[in-house]
């Protein structure tokens, strides 16, 4: 078992667990993800590396409750234990000293997975430039942390309730102008917000790297249900990814490839809901 040694809600929706993994956690390294099952019933759900404490031996998973296997990790509260925690998996982000200043970018709950990664690139002595945004103030975490490592902080707001009003790329476009010597993007965030990022830096010619985030099933690059398609050839997010080139990714195919079983999560989500409401609908 794997305590939560710590949670902290950081929005409605969005839940920051410690969690006790040692082996795990004195592995971790940028942009790597694990995945844990909360019981013997639950779903396996992979979650990026949000920060690690090789002293501590904890990792830090922030998640959005987005379907029924979240919404019950969400449920779960520091002292209580998850059953499963296999990783680190993936591989780390390349982190190399550029000659000129990089940008990450970071959407929503990706902003969780985009620290670890400004850290990294602050560390090997980039001139790091980061971009935080959410649909509103609320959504929004991390803005001192991810200052902290940054050399300039840029926040978005869609609803203009904090910080710059507009989405990222409308703020990364106008780094871009003022930093044309930007080296390379990394962008981390909802599938059509990555998507958005690399039809923006694709005509600037700036290398951009994204982190895929699709249906997993085993992660050892067994099942195949994390293919996606990066220039024409089929890759395995769980052992070829979760970075790959944004220019080269098939967003098109990989969106269409997540809506597969939005029915069956429907339902598993209303069945949840109905427990909840002390319904009985012998679905376990
Ligand atoms: C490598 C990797 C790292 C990830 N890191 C994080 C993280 O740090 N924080 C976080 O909140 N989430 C992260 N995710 C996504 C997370 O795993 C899913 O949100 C979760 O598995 C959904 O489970 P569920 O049972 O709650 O929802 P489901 O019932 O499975 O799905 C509900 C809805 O969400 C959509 N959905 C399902 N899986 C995904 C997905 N992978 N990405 C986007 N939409 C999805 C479905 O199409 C459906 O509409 C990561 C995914 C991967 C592959
Ligand atoms: S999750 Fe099974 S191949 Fe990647």
């Amino acid at each position: 078992m794997y305590p939560i040694v710590r949670k902290e809600i950081l929005s409605a929706s969005v839940k920051l667990f410690d969690l006790k993994a040692p082996l795990v956690a004195a592995k971790a390294k940028a942009g790597q993800f694990f995945i844990l099952r909360a019981d013997e019933k639950g779903e396996r759900i992979p979650l990026t590396i949000a920060d690690f404490d090789r002293e501590q031996g904890t990792i830090t998973a922030i998640f959005q409750e987005i379907g029924a296997g979240t919404r019950l990790l969400g449920r779960l509260e520091a002292g209580d234990a998850v059953l499963d925690v296999v990783g680190p998996l993936g591989v780390p982000s390349e982190i190399e000293r550029f000659d000129g200043p990089v940008a990450v970018v970071g959407g929503g709950v990706g902003i969780a997975p985009i620290y670890p990664i400004a850290r990294a690139l602050k560390e090997a002595g980039n001139r790091v430039i980061a971009i935080i945004g959410a649909r509103n103030k609320e959504l929004l975490f991390w803005e001192e942390k991810m200052a902290a490592v940054s050399d300039a902080l840029i926040v978005c707001t869609d609803d203009g309730s904090y910080g710059r009003k507009g989405f990222v790329t409308d703020a990364l476009k106008d780094l871009y102008e003022a930093n044309k010597d930007l080296q390379r993007v990394w962008a981390i965030g909802p599938m059509p917000m990555m998507r958005a990022i690399a039809n923006t830096t694709r005509p600037m010619g700036v290398p951009t790297i994204v982190s895929m985030n699709p249906l997993m099933l085993d992660g050892t690059g067994m099942c195949g249900a994390c293919r996606v398609l990066v220039g024409g050839e089929t890759k395995f997010a769980c052992v070829d990814g979760p970075e790959f080139d944004g220019h080269l990714v098939d967003f098109d195919l990989a969106l269409k490839r997540l809506a597969i079983y939005r029915d069956e999560e429907k339902r598993a989500l209303a069945a949840l809901e109905h427990h909840r409401e002390g319904g009985r609908c012998g679905c376990h």
